[in-house]
């Protein structure tokens, strides 16, 4: 089975979770949505995830976003470890979690990779509001995901979106153009040669503008506050 690629619709399924059952992708339809793999409940690096998106929630809920978990384990492997988190960690995991015991699901999305035949590696598909995957990112056992990176890729391809942009690396803190966007490079001569005359340029393939000052602001502060240390809250 072909796994889903970038670009692609995300794939139509009706999915168990420790939330009820939800149709993938119609269940988020106007809304972007996070769908998170991890390899098994009850493993530590899986669990400072888990308190690490549940801490974040807020914030991708601010971004329109929705989170959904999901491992080969069964809704009460899932149900039992969030109660756990809770018990012994103080946190509520506000998000749906998917059990799949089977790895149909894992198997569609294709989740099981070389390191490990049974499971899950920790993928993460970020998806728009159209149902269409934007990103797709696989993640080691050993490596637990960055949150701030994750919110920073939200917010990257709504203000893409909305301003036909690309971001380069590190926006909004940009070692060479700070938190100014990239103009799409120019397909003719003639746009070649306009670039420079509209916007600022190094050369007429690497041009760049800012967007409106209160969205660069808004995206900067929002991604310093949702930076910020949360070590013991
Ligand atoms: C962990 O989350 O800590 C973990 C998961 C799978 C294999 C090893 C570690």
């Amino acid at each position: 089975m072909a796994m889903p690629l970038i670009g692609d619709k995300f794939p139509e399924m009706e999915v168990v979770t420790t939330h009820g059952k939800i149709k993938l992708p119609d269940a988020f339809a106007g809304k972007w949505f996070i769908l998170f793999s991890h390899p098994a409940d009850f493993t530590p690096v899986c669990t400072t995830e888990f308190v690490a998106f549940a801490k974040r929630y807020e914030d991708f809920k601010k971004l329109n976003t929705e989170l959904i978990g999901l491992s080969v384990d069964s809704t009460w492997s899932h149900i039992k470890w969030t109660e756990w988190i809770k018990e012994n960690l103080g946190v509520e995991i506000p998000f749906p979690i998917i059990a799949d015991p089977r790895g149909f699901v894992a198997e569609k999305l294709g989740l099981l990779h070389t390191a490990s035949a049974t499971h899950t590696v920790r993928a993460v598909f970020i998806v728009d509001p159209n149902g269409v995957i934007r990103a797709i990112l696989y993640y080691p056992a050993e490596l637990g995901r960055n949150m701030d990176e994750l919110l920073r890729m939200v917010k990257g391809f709504q203000v893409s979106d909305k301003y036909g942009v690309a971001l380069p690396a590190n926006w909004p803190n940009n070692e060479i153009i700070g938190e100014n966007v990239i103009v799409p490079p120019a397909s003719t001569v003639e746009e070649a040669a306009e670039r420079p005359k509209k916007y600022k340029c190094f050369d007429w393939w690497l041009c760049y503008k800012s967007v409106p000052e209160e969205e660069a602001e808004e995206a900067r502060k929002f991604l310093e506050r949702v930076a910020k240390p949360k070590s013991g809250q």
